[in-house]
């Protein structure tokens, strides 16, 4: 395949907040004379890097700061969809973190409605279709989620809202603790995903399928390992979101020379590639994670098109839609 970069794209796997460029959080930082510490500030200026997942979640969650008001998460989306537009991203389903920005008193009416202009925005202009999934913190508390969720009800209702997910440092035994959470969110009539097997098996993938039945597993390239959990994902159709060069710099995945994609041709699951949080693994695009992929692995045209028509189908919009993409 050669040309990779201007092939259509469905992009499932991206967390707004983790669009959020350094050069953003320092000039926003600047303009709303906020406090950080002059060594953080220093840090930011310099390219990022990070010892593992939970060391890059502590400048991800830090940096949300910035974050105020409707127009920021306005600017923060309408930002990131423009830049989908050039990585010929066709349409994208896109992650965010309700509790951080409520903790720090933001209404999440405004995280919501900000997103969400810029979602109409890029429908309107830039003929990219985007959706939005409330994701939920696994090391954080399961009746702030199912509170969260009572306080969405009429944006789900408006479809503004197309699923949940759950993301952040895993916990033991979590799956079991927030399935009351994915209950509630299957009444409301919204799509599960949810990240596993990100890092090894923090909780073994079979489990989490077992216990909450995702409709797809965020990450999950440690599947790769066992036969039962690649059997069952197989089995139950579960779509698999991977980010290569995400799980490079997050030191998930030693050498993304070697990211195990070849595991999930040869047992035909569905999977797409996705950028994460592009603004800080790396910094990367899509397309960068894409080329990688395809420079590592044979993979003609025509299995391009087969794993994006597969992609759309694990997809959380209408059949109507579905066509409309096809
Ligand atoms: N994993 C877990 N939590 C996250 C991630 C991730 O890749 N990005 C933002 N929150
Ligand atoms: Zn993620």
């Amino acid at each position: 395949m050669k040309n990779i970069e201007n092939m259509p794209k469905i992009e499932l796997h991206v967390h707004i907040e983790g669009t959020l460029e350094a050069k953003t959080v320092l000039a926003k930082i600047e303009q709303k004379q906020l406090n950080f510490d002059p060594m953080y500030l220093e840090k930011l200026s310099k390219p990022p890097v990070f010892t593992s997942l939970s060391d890059f979640l502590k400048d991800y969650y830090k940096n949300m700061a910035v974050l105020e008001n409707q127009q920021d998460f306005f600017d923060l989306a309408w930002n990131h969809l423009k830049n989908a537009k050039k990585q010929n991203v066709i349409y994208t389903e896109i992650f965010f973190d309700p509790q951080p920005h409520i903790k720090r008193g933001i209404h999440l009416d405004d995280v919501i409605d900000g997103l969400y202009q810029a979602l109409e925005k890029a429908e309107k202009e830039l003929d990219l279709k985007a959706k939005l999934i409330m994701c939920f913190l696994k090391d954080e508390s399961v009746d702030e989620a199912l509170n969260i969720l009572d306080m969405s009800k009429l944006a789900i209702e408006n479809k503004k809202i197309v699923g949940i997910g759950f993301d952040s440092n895993e916990i033991e035994n979590w799956a079991a603790i927030f399935k009351p959470v994915v209950d509630k969110a299957r009444n409301l009539g919204l799509n599960v995903t949810t990240h596993a097997a990100e890092n090894s098996f923090e909780q073994d993938p079979i489990e989490v399928i077992n216990i909450l039945n995702p409709d797809r597993i965020d990450h999950g390239l440690y599947i790769h390992k066992s036969l039962e959990a690649l059997k069952l994902v197989k089995e139950k159709e579960i779509h698999l979101s991977l980010c290569p060069l995400p799980n490079f710099y997050s030191k998930a995945w030693l050498d993304p020379k070697t990211f195990p994609i070849q595991v999930f041709l040869d047992n035909d699951i569905s999977f797409s590639i996705n950028s994460d949080d592009p603004a800080y693994f790396g910094p990367t695009t899509l397309n960068d994670n894409y080329l990688l992929v395809n420079q590592n692995n044979k993979i003609s045209e025509e299995k391009w098109k087969n794993l994006l028509l597969k992609t759309l189908n694990s997809t959380f919009t209408n059949t109507e839609e579905k066509e409309y993409l096809k």
